[in-house]
């Protein structure tokens, strides 16, 4: 099924509070499951990018899960940084290790080489240009700098999106099960994420079949 890009930023107020009330609890516990498979170890004094961080559910996530990095959590969109921020008022412990960056990448705004690991959950199948999340890891991670990028993958038919749809978005609001279903279409296949990261010279990095939804490129930048 060919792919059907949608809008890069989620930055209407309706989009952004419906996805941020939404139960993510699945996918997020996987994602931080999946992090710690990688065995990154405590982490300690470790710098962290979040790269289209929304609510900052992920971020706050691995905050907790790692008490001694701390991270920078960015997105494009000013309603998601918005419900980010209250999300870590109410947790003076972990905001304090998170800084909040309003940017659209490429940015201009993160460090050159300034990170020890890098995750996003979400985000690549909003990029009209996938290759600007890869060039955007090699410009900030450092040398050997580990990776976990999840997000969903393309279902080989429209049948198949209506069933997932069916399956993991039946009584969620309609601004949602659209979100869902745009989110399902604008995906890449496994396939066309391994030839992303050849074509960037990522190829050491490994995708992977994670959910009957997901895929995520694990491993770490060369060296
Ligand atoms: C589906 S949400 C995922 C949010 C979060 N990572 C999570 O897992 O809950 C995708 C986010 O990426 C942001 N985004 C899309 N394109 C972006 C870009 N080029 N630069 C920065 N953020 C972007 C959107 O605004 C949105 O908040």
């Amino acid at each position: 099924m060919k792919r059907r890009p949608e809008p890069e930023l989620m930055d209407t107020q309706e989009q952004a509070l419906a996805y941020a009330q939404a139960d993510f609890n699945e996918s997020n516990t996987l994602f931080i499951d999946l992090l710690r498979r990688l065995d990154p170890g405590p982490l300690d004094g470790a710098r962290v990018l979040d790269l289209g961080c929304g609510p900052a559910d992920i971020s706050i996530r691995f905050l907790r899960a790692w008490p001694k990095a701390s991270c920078d959590a960015l997105d494009g969109s000013q309603p998601m940084l918005d419900l980010a921020r209250a999300a870590l008022d109410a947790l003076p412990g972990v905001a304090k290790r998170c800084r909040l960056i309003r940017d659209q990448i490429p940015s201009a705004a993160l460090e050159r080489g300034g990170y020890d690991l890098i995750i996003s959950n979400s985000l690549l199948h909003h990029l009209h240009d996938p290759q600007v999340l890869w060039r955007t890891l090699i410009e900030t991670g450092k040398p050997g700098a580990l990776v976990l990028i999840m997000d969903l993958m393309r279902p080989a038919s429209a049948g198949w999106v209506e069933a997932l749809v069916a399956t993991y978005a039946d009584g969620e609001p309609k601004v949602l099960r659209d979100d869902f279903r745009n989110s399902l279409f604008a995906a890449f296949e496994p396939a066309e994420v391994a030839e992303q990261l050849a074509a960037a010279g990522l190829d050491g990095l490994e995708v992977g079949v994670v959910s009957d939804r997901h895929l995520a490129v694990s491993g770490r930048l060369p060296g």
